[in-house]
């Protein structure tokens, strides 16, 4: 499945991708506003692996984002199971050269279509971290709503945080 609007395209990684994804996904200013399970640093094995499982089916629904033909950033759309069949949990992350480009903005509003129309999703989350006002802002300019803050939900870097869960419903 590729997704494509003006200078946005979401396809799928092929082992091509490792070097440069390694390149972009190695830096704290990106772990520090993901899960633990993100390595850090982030070694071209990481990358050689991470598109492995993608390549697999053991991980599913992941895009890398191209930017006028660069690997830009990653975006992840995740089914949960049971009878949360039709909700997915999003992540993504944007190479920090080009933030500020509308470039998640966009890749966020082309994977919920895509999540609602070709998944029949009825739901769509993200958790962010408290300190991560970039991010709450993306999701905010894409009609996710917050929900509710987890109070004290996370544990990263020794510091206890919120959780801002920000949601989607298709109408
Ligand atoms: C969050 C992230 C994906 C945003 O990517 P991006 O491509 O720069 O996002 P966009 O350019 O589409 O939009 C960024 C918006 O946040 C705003 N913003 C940026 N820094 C901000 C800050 N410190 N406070 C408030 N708003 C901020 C920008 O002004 C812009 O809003 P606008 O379009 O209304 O001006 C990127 O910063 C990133 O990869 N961060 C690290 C990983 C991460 O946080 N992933 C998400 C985990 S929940």
């Amino acid at each position: 499945m590729i997704l494509q609007e003006n200078d946005i395209t979401l396809r799928p990684y092929t082992l091509a991708d490792a070097t440069a994804l390694a390149k972009i996904a190695n830096t704290a200013k990106i772990a520090d506003n993901l899960r633990d399970l993100f390595p850090h640093p982030y070694t071209i094995d990481d990358a050689k692996a991470f598109i492995q499982k993608n390549i697999n089916g053991e991980i599913k629904g992941v895009f890398a984002i191209i930017y006028k033909d660069q690997l830009v950033g990653s975006i992840g759309i995740h089914l949960q199971p049971d009878v949360y069949r039709k909700t997915a949990e999003l992540g993504y992350f944007v190479a920090e050269k080009y933030w500020n480009k509308g470039i998640a903005s966009k890749s966020i509003e082309l994977i919920t279509k895509y999540g609602f129309e070709s998944l029949h999703l009825t739901r769509i989350f993200a958790g962010v971290f408290q300190y991560n006002k970039a991010s709450m802002r993306v999701l905010e300019k894409n009609g996710y709503i917050l929900e509710c803050i987890k109070r004290k939900a996370i544990y990263k870097k020794k510091q206890i945080l919120d959780e801002y869960y920000y949601a989607k419903v298709n109408e």
